[in-house]
Parts: structure tokens; sequence; C-alpha cells
């Protein structure tokens, strides 16, 4: 480590100590932010964590739906982002193009009144509060599977939004039909109506990475996260969140060779022997890159100055609706 960024940390811990303020970092965030935070964790934790945490300041190392995650479940707090960069999937969506597919399956003979929506985390706070005013619910890659369980019970269609990927694979492995919006098929004999949204950051591995790898080791063990394309997900060993992978991997024994199909900086993370990257890319994840160590200092400058930068502001009925449905969720 050069002295430079050191030094950067060492103010940062210094600046951490003289201030009421919480530093959260999400597992795709640079090595050097990572180790920078007091909460570290999935999307999920994260959620949870930040709400049982009562300082006044969170400041928020992630994309910008999980600060305003933090700012929905508890308005009282200030958050700030040492970068608000957003989500690329969860640009896929706003509340226009989640009333447009309600509308499609309208068209389509389905009621409103028969849709029970489900987002995926991943998602603006606008579609948060869409979901929530139509009784629907939250979700993170590590719970999907319990919050479809629970929205199934109220005989209704599921839209899921806005990952096509996420909803697909939770369908399969629940022995359910899905479709997703604008493929062809008919959307009445789906159970779950998936938006056509992705992650530009999983959509990179493909079966032909699995191929190289099984060819290359025979034995090795293929690991993704559900955002991956289904067929990836059926051709692997073990699908899961962050938190997940990380678990499943530190319980194999240190000889197992695994390719792991998730964001760079989480995998280039995990333990160095016999840990394969599941990509002839470099699987960043852009937004999640950059903030910096310098963005971070600078953000609790501003602090101490009395001129927050970056604070999360939502409007209180997209804040209202949105705590809704995150909270059915947390309920759960
Ligand atoms: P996790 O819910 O596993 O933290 O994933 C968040 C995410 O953005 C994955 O791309
Ligand atoms: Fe969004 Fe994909 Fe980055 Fe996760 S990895 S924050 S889903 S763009």
């Amino acid at each position: 480590m050069n002295g430079t960024t050191q030094e950067l940390k060492e103010k940062i811990t210094a600046l951490k100590e003289r201030l009421d303020v919480t530093v959260v970092a999400h597992f795709y965030q640079r090595d050097e932010v990572f180790e920078m935070g007091d909460i570290t964790g999935d999307s999920l934790e994260l959620a949870r964590k930040t709400m049982e945490d009562d300082s006044k300041y969170v400041l928020f190392c992630g994309v910008g739906f999980m600060g305003q995650s933090v700012k929905i479940m508890s308005p009282h707090k200030r958050v700030v982002m040492p970068r608000i960069a957003c989500c690329s999937m969860a640009k896929m969506i706003g509340g226009e193009q989640y009333e447009n597919s309600v509308q499609f399956l309208e068209a389509n003979g389905i009621t409103r009144e028969n849709i029970m929506p489900v987002t995926y985390i991943n998602s603006d706070a606008d579609v948060k509060a869409a979901v929530g005013k139509m009784g629907g619910m939250v979700c993170t890659s590590s719970n999907a599977k319990t919050i479809i369980e629970k929205a199934l019970e109220a005989g209704k269609k599921i839209l899921f939004v806005p990952d096509r990927c996420l909803g697909q694979n939770i369908a399969k492995g629940m022995g359910l039909k899905s479709c997703v919006i604008g493929d062809g098929s008919d959307v009445n004999e789906a159970d779950i109506i998936c938006y056509d949204g992705f992650c530009s950051v999983h959509q990179l591995f493909t079966l032909g990475d699995i191929a190289f790898y099984r060819k290359k080791f025979k034995d090795i063990k293929i690991v993704t996260h559900p955002e991956c394309d289904p067929a990836v997900c059926d051709a692997s060993d073990f699908v899961g969140s962050t938190s997940q992978i990380i678990r499943y991997i530190k319980e194999l024994p240190p000889e197992q060779k695994v390719a792991v199909g998730t964001e760079f900086n989480l995998v280039n993370r995990l333990r160095k022997e016999n840990t394969y990257v599941l990509s002839s890319t470099k699987p960043e994840c852009p937004t999640m890159n950059e903030t910096t160590l310098e963005h971070l200092y600078e953000t609790l400058v501003a602090i101490e100055q009395g001129e927050p930068i970056n604070e999360i502001r939502i409007d209180p009925d997209t804040q209202k609706w949105a705590k809704i449905a995150l909270e059915r969720m947390l309920a759960l």
C-alpha cells in the first residue's frame, strides 16, 4: 500500500472517531473503501443492520437504491453517499415503466386487483412506492424465494420487477411458470411475469465460461449469483446472494477449486488460493467502483464542516409507500 492510501485511511479513521457517523459498505466496493466500513454485508444485511444503528449520519458506500432504502426506513437519519452511483439495473425501470407494465397486464385480461407486485430491492424509491400502493413488497437476492412464497398466498399473478433473471431463476427453483414482458408468450399462462431488466455485470458470465472451467479442472465447483442468466444458474453447483456465496466458499476444503460468477471485488477478496473469476473479462460493477477512498474522505470532511454533500432526500408520499413495501419484506 502506498503512503498516500495509508495516510488517507488514517485521516478517515480519525474523522470517524470525531463524528457521529457510521460508514456502511457493500461487498462490491473497492477493497480500500470496504475496509473502512463499520457495517458491511449484502443488501439485506445492510438494510437490517443500518436500521439498528443509532448514529446521526449514515455514510453509505454503495449504489443509490441502497442509500435510499436506509433513508426510507429511517427518515430521521441523515444519509449521505460519497457517490450517488445508480445501479444500471435499477435505472431500467421508473414509476412510468412500472405503470406501463401493469397496463400491459390489464390489456391482456389480468385486472389490477389480480396483480401482486414484487420489486427487487435494486429499484428506485418510486418503484418501491408504486409496489407498496398495490399491496406488494420488496425482496433481495437472499430472501426472494421466501417473499415470492408469501406473495403467492394472495392467489394472484406475480409481477416481478426489474430483474428478469432473478424472477425466472426463482420461478424455476419453485417449479413455477414464468415469462418476460415482451417475449411474445401469453402472460395468462405464467405464475410470475417478469419485467425485462437485467444486471449488465452478471450478464457477462456465460455457459462457455462454465464449460472452460469444467474442462480445465475436473472437480471444480461453479458458483453464481441469481442475477446471472437462468441457463448459467442451471449449470452451476451453487447459486446464492453475495453473503450466501461467501458462506458456501468458506465451508469448502481449501484445496477445492471454485469459479465464482459475481462482481470482481468480492471474488478477489475471497480466499486467494483455488478461487477463479468465472469470466474471461474483469466483471467489475462500474457504479459500485465509482466510490473511492478520496470520495469517502471528502464526504466526511463535508460533514465536519457542517455542509454535508450528496444527501439522500425522498418526498414524504414516496417515502411512506416505499417504507410499507420494505416493511412487508422485513416482517418476514
Ligand atoms: P446482494 O443482494 O447479494 O448484496 O446483491 C446486490 C447486487 O446488487 C448484486 O448485483
Ligand atoms: Fe446493479 Fe449489477 Fe452493479 Fe449489482 S452488480 S449494483 S445489479 S449493476
